[in-house]
């Protein structure tokens, strides 16, 4: 690694208090919700899960420790701003103390929402942006039950504003968890469609995290290892989904949230986000869509990057590599290959796009301004039409 690049800047990286990571570890929930000093809880998931046996091993668990529940599982995929404000009202009339949320990336973005509503008492759409949350909230432990938000270890929950047909955030240091535990085994009965979509966003991540501006020393060794676990595992998890590899897959999207979260996101989601919502794609499979032309794109901008990306996908890639061209088309066509293994859509003309959208979809692009901004080469309105165009 050239730390050069990285000299004349400050950097800033932050966590959850505490990460617990391992094949059974959701069994330590009982006493790490005691010794975070809960006694009523409300546990968060949603219908499907609810019936689960993961649920019923986790309440148990907490009932062992002499603790109360109440469950709440109103929980849509891709929340809305209505679904925050449910949240809000069902925590704040609770007197609960503690927040436990086993889920999706859905699931776990409401329970950081329940978390900072019981303290913070306004309609929920004043605290979407960038700190604007005033207190701190209920402590909170979020366990994931798919590999790829990486929401366990963020400090952000998303918010799809239906009206809008667009995506905003609650950002702020108050959503980080008090503790997050990641235990694979959580995730040995996701579906393969699940497994493929959560995976590419969790590639995205790891991706744009080396894209960012923000991108530094940690966050790059953070994305690299996951993007060598994520092109190791994510087909097989999606195949056989035995344990080794729902082992590395969540290891793999863990990596790529700590990395993300500190270097941040960038053109990857501004696309993604410009059609997921009109066109009903899960974010996903939106932002492994939109991967390989954002990379093509920024490529140009990480050029001394492209060797480290290149190993950790194939450590033989130089068989087949000869300019530095050759590499940006290589690691290009290893995103498409893994694309196709997935059965993912690859281009925007396939999740029922048509042409003349194009302008629509290229103009939101670029009201994402956040993401823009973070990108590692500038986006003018002309690439913005050049790229979805591509897409397409
Ligand atoms: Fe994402």
């Amino acid at each position: 690694m050239d730390l050069s690049i990285f000299m004349g800047k400050i950097y800033n990286f932050q966590l959850p208090k505490r990460i617990v990571f391992g094949t059974g570890s959701s069994s330590m929930v009982g006493l790490e919700a005691k010794a975070l000093g809960g006694n009523r809880i409300l546990l968060i998931t949603d219908e499907n899960l609810r019936s689960s046996g993961l649920i019923k091993n986790v309440e148990k668990n907490l009932l062992s420790e002499g603790l109360s529940i109440d469950i709440f599982s109103d929980i849509r995929a891709e929340p809305s701003l209505e679904d925050a404000e449910r949240v809000a009202e069902k925590t704040r009339g609770g007197g609960y103390d503690l927040i436990v949320g086993i889920g999706g990336g859905s699931v776990l973005d409401m329970a950081k929402v329940a978390s900072i509503a019981s303290t913070n008492r306004k309609p929920m759409r004043q605290y979407i942006g960038v700190n604007l949350v005033v207190k701190p909230g209920l402590p909170k432990i979020l366990m994931p039950t798919t590999a790829g938000t990486g929401s366990e270890v963020t400090h952000v929950a998303v918010i799809t504003l239906l009206d809008e047909e667009a995506k905003s955030a609650i950002i702020s240091p108050y959503l980080f968890s008090d503790e997050s535990i990641v235990d694979p085994k959580l995730t040995y009965s996701m579906p393969p469609r699940v497994t493929a979509s959560t995976g590419l966003d969790a590639l995205s991540h790891a991706f744009e995290a080396l894209m960012a501006v923000s991108a530094n020393p940690i966050t790059d060794t953070l994305a690299l290892q996951s993007i060598e676990i994520i092109f190791k595992y994510l087909s097989r998890a999606y195949r056989s989904g035995d344990e080794e590899s729902r082992f590395g897959m969540s290891l793999g999207a863990l990596m790529a949230g700590m990395a993300f979260i500190n270097s941040w996101v960038c053109l990857g989601h501004a696309l993604a986000y410009s059609f997921s919502v009109t066109y009903r794609v899960p974010h996903g499979l939106s932002c492994g869509l939109s991967l390989p032309y954002a990379f093509k794109f920024n490529a140009p901008a990480i050029r001394h990057k492209l060797p480290q990306i290149a190993e950790k996908i194939d450590a033989s890639y130089r068989e087949n590599v000869k300019s530095p061209d050759d590499l940006e088309r290589f690691i290009f066509n290893k995103i498409m290959e893994l694309l196709d293994e997935l059965n993912a859509p690859k281009r925007l003309r396939e999740i029922g796009v048509s042409e003349s959208d194009l302008g629509k979809i290229a103009s939101k692009v670029l009201t994402f301004k956040r993401l823009i901004e973070k990108n590692s080469r500038a986006l003018s309105e002309d690439d913005a039409h050049r790229l979805v165009m591509d897409m397409w």
